[in-house]
Formats: structure tokens, sequence, C-alpha cells
């Protein structure tokens, strides 16, 4: 079976305008399609942190490492938070029927300089092979030389496709792609089909780092070794029905993908 590394973002699955809030109807449609998809492909899934983790982490500033005491509560608050929106994820999956098992990031990932030193990358294989699909999320993991950091959700699948070299990666938001402005803003924002990762340094002017993981910029610049491994990288929106499963198949004309 192809095996496929998704993302779901923290935009397509929860109401990013009001704290601690998930989008059920999104989860249950993208739960209906990774069933759908776990019939003919392997998938290991990763979900972002969205309005779950982003707030109190930049509370607690926690991405910027331990350099105060009082950071330790944010970072048990992170962990708590994350842990809440992933069962959420985990029970509409479990509830149309499919075997999703989670894997903790924090207990299986050790950072370095806010960067994965370390993954227990054994165990997800070892549940890809009793035909499971495992679950990782976005999280506040120990770093050997901050005290703790944020590892988000893209950083994990670019790890993940570099050292199991899947048949794609899909990246899944709220937008059907990387648009020319902002789409939410801007009615003559343009889909762009094809994404060079070499036009990032003009974005980069414009677009000023929007959330403790780097936003958009973070998430393409993430991508760049596993584009230049070869593995095909595209991003979609995830929030429509079936979003997902076409997505996967490439049934859908609505992407950017990611080239070089
Ligand atoms: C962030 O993960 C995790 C935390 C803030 C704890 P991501 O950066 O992957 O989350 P989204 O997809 O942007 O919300």
């Amino acid at each position: 079976m192809k095996l496929v590394v998704v993302k779901l973002g923290g935009s397509a699955i929860t109401d990013k305008k009001r704290k601690f809030t998930p989008r059920h109807g999104v989860i249950r449609n993208l739960a209906r399609d990774v069933k759908k998809l776990s019939e003919k492909f392997q998938l290991i899934l990763i979900h972002g942190g969205g309005s779950f983790g982003h707030p109190v982490a930049r509370e607690y500033e926690i991405h910027k490492g331990l350099f105060s005491k009082k950071q330790t509560l944010g970072y048990s608050k992170v962990r708590y938070y994350m842990t809440m929106l992933n069962q959420v994820v985990l029970e509409q999956m479990i509830d149309e029927g499919v075997p999703a098992v989670t894997l903790h990031t924090s207990n299986i990932t050790t950072a370095r300089n806010g960067k994965i030193a370390s993954m227990d990358i054994d165990r997800i294989l070892r549940y890809l092979n009793l035909g499971m699909v495992p679950i990782l999320y976005g999280d506040a993991v120990l770093d050997l030389e901050r005290g703790f950091c944020i590892i988000s959700g893209d950083q994990i699948v670019s790890y993940l496709a570099l050292s199991l070299k899947p048949w794609k990666v899909v990246l899944g938001t709220d937008v059907d792609g990387i648009y020319s402005k902002d789409p939410k803003k801007d009615s003559e924002a343009e889909l762009i089909p094809v994404f060079s990762i070499s036009r990032i340094e003009r974005i980069k002017a414009e677009k000023p780092e929007i959330d403790v993981t780097g936003g958009i910029i973070a998430k393409i610049l993430e991508m760049r070794k596993v584009v230049e491994a070869g593995i095909p990288v595209v991003i979609g929106n995830i929030t429509v029905k079936q979003g997902l499963l076409k997505l996967v198949k490439g049934e859908t004309p609505k992407y950017t993908k990611i080239v070089v």
C-alpha cells in the first residue's frame, strides 16, 4: 500500500477566532474521508494546534524556550489543550470506524534548538504494519538546549516524510492552496497551482510571522527538503466535503503543488 502523510491544519479543524473551539462538522467529514482512504492507502495523520495550541503557547512564550519558571504551567496547559483537541479528532475517527491511535508527540520526540532531534519512528511503523492509522500533532516537547519548545505539525510532517519517503504529502488547510494575495481579505487573490519555493523571499517581505510556529512561510520552507527529496507535496482545502479524499487521489484541480 502507498503511504500518505497528511497534515490536518489547525485552521481547518478549529475555529481560529474562538479559543478551544473545534470544527466538529469538518472533523467528522475528515474522518469519513480517512475511513475511505484507509482501505487503499497507509496513512499517518498529523494535526495542528489552531485555537487550542497557539493562544496558550503564545501567552506563555513556550516557543521561545524556558526562561521563566512561570512558563512551566504554560507547558502543562499546551500539553493539556492539545491532548483535548486530539481527543476530539480521535473520537471522530473511531466513530467512523478508523483504527486510529495517537502517539502523543511530546512522549516520543526530543528537540534541540526548536528542531526535532529524535523521534520514535519505529513505534509509528509498528502501528502502520498492524493496519492502524497513527495520529500525531504539533506539541510542546522537551528541548535539549532550551528546556522545551514548540514543534509544529509541519515539522513533524517533514521529519516523517524524509524518514519514511511517502508516496505523497498532503497539507490540509481551510483555503484551496497558496494564493497571490490573502484570499480571505482580497477578492482578486488568485490560486497559484504550482508554487516554487524560490519565490518565498518575496512573500517573506509581504507577510510577517503570524503565529508561534511561523505561519505559511515556515510551512513552505519546512517542505523544502521534502520536495528536494522528490516527494510530491500539495496544499489544499480540507474543510469542503471530500476535500481530503480528492486531494489524496488527485481528483480536484484546486490545490497548490509545491516545487523547488
Ligand atoms: C502548533 O502546531 C502546535 C502548538 C501551538 C502547540 P501547528 O503549527 O502545526 O498548528 P497549526 O496547523 O498552524 O494550527
